[in-house]
């Protein structure tokens, strides 16, 4: 029986692999049979990780990695193709926001500081951007290959506050569409390029813009729920159907696109 969304043996190379979501990701692709290059900053973490997944049967090395440092990812690159001998999926899962670069209740564009903009901004677009092009290299190589990147609700809709996140989220969102035609025109259709919205999922990165130090909802929490038909935050497990079709040939004809993850917080206007 033909089997569209079968991901055994894939390797599949994950930035940001050990946060709340990316390790998520990492245990069920795991679980799916792939073998799992899981970057990160925090070796105690990654290793960890690596360790549960093995535990349960499955294949995965740790590599210690950031996002914006080319050569450490061409080290990486390296380490990758002589343990698992190809790169077929990168899912580019490192980013966030960053308290500096969000504008306070009380305060105004003219207090930004534009240095903590740019760091976001790094993050979360060249984080995106500088792996793609040490990763893709060996993608071009095969013929084959599938990237999937992580923008946010915050591409779509600017939300309040978050002006850097929001800002280069959307210009991952961009990134996805330009690279998705640049790659499938000069390589063929064996590359892909698609991205991931999702919309409120409590992890490390926005707890403190999310809850309050009680663990009880802020007040932004709270709007946000009340604007989301679902009323709740979202689970990470609920990311891995859409994780899954992306990375598997079940969406062998889908390229440049964005698909939303939120409860519905995007459709809803009144
Ligand atoms: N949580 C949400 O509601 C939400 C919504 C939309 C998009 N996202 C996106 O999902 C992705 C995963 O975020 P998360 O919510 O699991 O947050 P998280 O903070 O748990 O995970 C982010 C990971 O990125 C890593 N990271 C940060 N800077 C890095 C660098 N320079 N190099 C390598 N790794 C680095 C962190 O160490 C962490 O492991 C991010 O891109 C985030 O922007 C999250």
């Amino acid at each position: 029986m033909q089997n569209l969304f079968d991901l055994r043996d894939k390797v599949v190379v994950i930035t940001g692999g050990t946060g709340v979501l990316g390790s998520k990701m990492s245990e069920y692709l795991a679980e799916q049979g792939a073998k799992v290059a899981i970057l990160a900053r925090n070796v105690a973490n990654g290793e960890s990780l690596v360790k549960r997944i093995t535990e349960k049967g499955g294949t995965a090395m740790f590599l210690q990695s950031d996002v914006v440092d080319r050569k450490q990812l061409e080290q990486n690159a390296r380490d990758i193709m002589e343990k698992f001998g190809r790169i077929d999926i990168l899912i580019n899962g490192a980013g966030g926001n960053m308290p500096g670069a969000t504008i306070g209740p009380d305060k105004t564009i003219f207090d930004l500081n534009i240095d903590d903009f740019r760091k976001v901004v790094d993050l979360n677009l060249m984080g995106t951007v500088i792996p793609t092009m040490v990763f893709a290299k060996e993608m071009v190589k095969q013929k084959q290959g599938n990237i999937i990147n992580i923008s946010s609700e915050s591409a779509l809709r600017p939300l309040t506050r978050v002006v850097g996140y929001g800002a280069a989220k959307a210009a991952v969102t961009n990134f996805t569409k330009y690279l998705a035609i640049e790659l499938a025109t000069k390589f063929g259709e064996g590359l892909r390029v698609n991205a991931m919205a999702p919309g409120f999922f409590l992890t490390e990165q926005n707890r403190t813009l999310l809850t309050n130090p009680d663990g009880s909802h802020t007040d932004r929490a709270k709007t946000i729920l009340a604007h989301t038909p679902f009323n709740r935050f979202g689970e990470a497990e609920e990311l891995l159907g859409t994780l899954h079709w992306l990375a598997s040939d079940a969406s062998k004809f889908v390229t440049g696109t964005l698909t939303v993850i939120d409860g519905g917080f995007d459709a809803f206007a009144i």
